[in-house]
């Protein structure tokens, strides 16, 4: 698989980054301090995991380990590891480590399929979570006395008011406008001349266009920074975002059964990949299939435990996301995570080829006769699976130059994939666009 290396280290709009004395002390720490930070919240989370969750207390048990066995980071390994199927199981409430009475909120994801996940956070949980989004809108160089169009969806999604609450914290002004009503959108912002966006990459694309059809030039707006996430994007997608609209794109990481955005976010003077805020969280890379942990700088899935969570503890939380481990940079303490190729759910098995939409994206958007408007639609023809590229053609070029393109397109995808696909070319505005999480692959099988 190729892994996208394009050099960030300039912005683009000319924003700072924020001064060392207006980080987090965490933010500061040597990996040394950071450790035994890690490890002290690393015992009480086991202690009050084991304690108060049955659901805990019964796979500890199962598994023949005690919270006093979590002697050093390392011990880690020896805890049993959290799946979607154990929320599922205690579906609504049974993972919640404090009664109803200090539950001060609930969000739920929907998920793809049956039930959704419930998550909770006390008072306390809410203000780190708070402090945490700050400290990732801080990094991307917003900062107190800008302002803040936050197009997260507001609801039981934790982008809206989990971005929301993040903007507050750092003294921003918020700017409450959830997602949709696109043509709305673009009027508020031209008229609050906002300095930041927050929404998924796919979102902002469909916003950019929306301005395109109303006659304004995207580059004209306020808009410096875009924090964008809740969804994989590459480093392709974030240089065409960056070009048309003149800002800085930085990538927001997080999940709802961690917290929800703000677990991660990468830091404006250096874009190479999200640092995880890991005084709250410590993260590990396994084996998907064997489940072993894997050495920092090797590809596997992303394992969570939470270190600080009072309503929802998570221990070893599997998130299905596809990523390595990297040292820190801008943050040396703090390690960071390579881009999210894709979710363990969203591979493609297409002839014994296994892709991820993340790899067309960088191919499309390679080619400049393109545009980024695609989805995958997986059919089968007789007994073999089939994919079928449909790709809008560019407005302003011939029919000639497009068909041309999608001819390279399906050329490379041959080449750096490996696996013959249909390139369809489709009219302008032909497919759905995006409102929030983009849903690119269509299983037609
Ligand atoms: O999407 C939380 C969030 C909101 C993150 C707003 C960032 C901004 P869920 O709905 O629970 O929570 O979905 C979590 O989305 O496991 C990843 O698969 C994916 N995801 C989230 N952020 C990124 C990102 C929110 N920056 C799931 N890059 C995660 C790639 C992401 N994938």
């Amino acid at each position: 698989m190729s892994t996208t290396t394009l050099p960030h280290t300039t912005s683009v709009s000319g924003i700072a980054p924020p001064a060392p004395a207006d980080l987090d002390p965490e933010e500061r720490m040597s990996r040394t301090e950071l450790e035994a930070l890690q490890l002290e919240r690393l015992q009480q989370t086991v202690r009050h995991a084991y304690a108060n969750v049955p659901l805990y207390t019964r796979k500890f048990d199962e598994a023949g380990v005690h919270p006093s066995d979590i002697r050093s980071l390392d011990d880690i390994a020896k805890l049993p590891f959290t799946t979607k199927a154990d929320l599922r199981e205690t579906y609504p409430f049974g993972m919640f480590a404090v009664p109803m009475e200090q539950v001060a909120r609930i969000h739920a994801s929907s998920g793809t399929t049956g039930r959704p996940t419930v998550v909770g956070y006390t008072k306390g949980d809410l203000e780190r979570w708070a402090s945490l989004v700050a400290r990732s809108l801080r990094a991307s160089g917003i900062r107190r006395g800008m302002k803040v169009h936050n197009a997260y969806g507001y609801g039981l999604f934790t982008g809206g008011l989990g971005a929301h609450a993040g903007i507050e914290a750092l003294g921003a002004t918020v700017i409450p406008m959830s997602g949709g009503q696109t043509a709305r959108q673009v009027q508020l912002i031209r008229d609050f001349e906002p300095d930041a966006i927050l929404c998924t990459p796919s979102y902002l694309l469909t916003i950019a266009d929306c301005m395109v059809e109303q006659g304004i030039d995207p580059r004209s707006t306020s808009l410096k920074v875009g924090v964008l996430g809740a969804e994989p994007w590459t480093n392709e997608m974030r240089h065409e975002l960056e070009q048309r609209l003149g800002i800085d794109a930085l990538d927001i990481y997080g999940l709802s059964e961690v917290m929800g955005p703000g677990v991660g976010n990468e830091c404006v003077e250096t874009k190479d990949g999200p640092h995880l805020w890991e005084d709250h969280f410590l993260p590990e890379i396994i084996d998907g299939d064997t489940g072993t942990p894997l050495p920092d700088g090797e590809m596997g899935e992303l394992v969570f435990t939470s270190l600080t969570k009072e309503a929802f503890p998570v221990i070893r939380y599997r998130t299905r996301d596809l990523t390595r481990l990297l040292p820190g940079t801008a943050r040396p303490g703090m390690r960071r995570m390579e881009k999210i190729t894709g979710r363990n759910d969203d591979m493609i098995i297409l002839r014994g080829v296994n892709l991820f939409p993340t790899q067309i994206e960088e191919l499309v958007l390679g080619i400049e006769t393109l545009t980024p408007h695609f989805i995958l639609e997986l059919t089968k023809a007789g007994r073999m699976d089939a994919m079928k590229v449909r790709i809008e053609r560019h407005p302003d070029l011939s029919r000639e130059t497009c068909e041309a393109a999608a001819v390279v397109l399906a050329q490379k995808i041959k080449v750096h994939i490996g696996t013959s696909v249909e390139v369809q070319l489709e009219e302008p505005g032909a497919l759905p666009r995006s409102e929030g999480k983009y849903r690119r692959v269509y299983d037609l099988r």
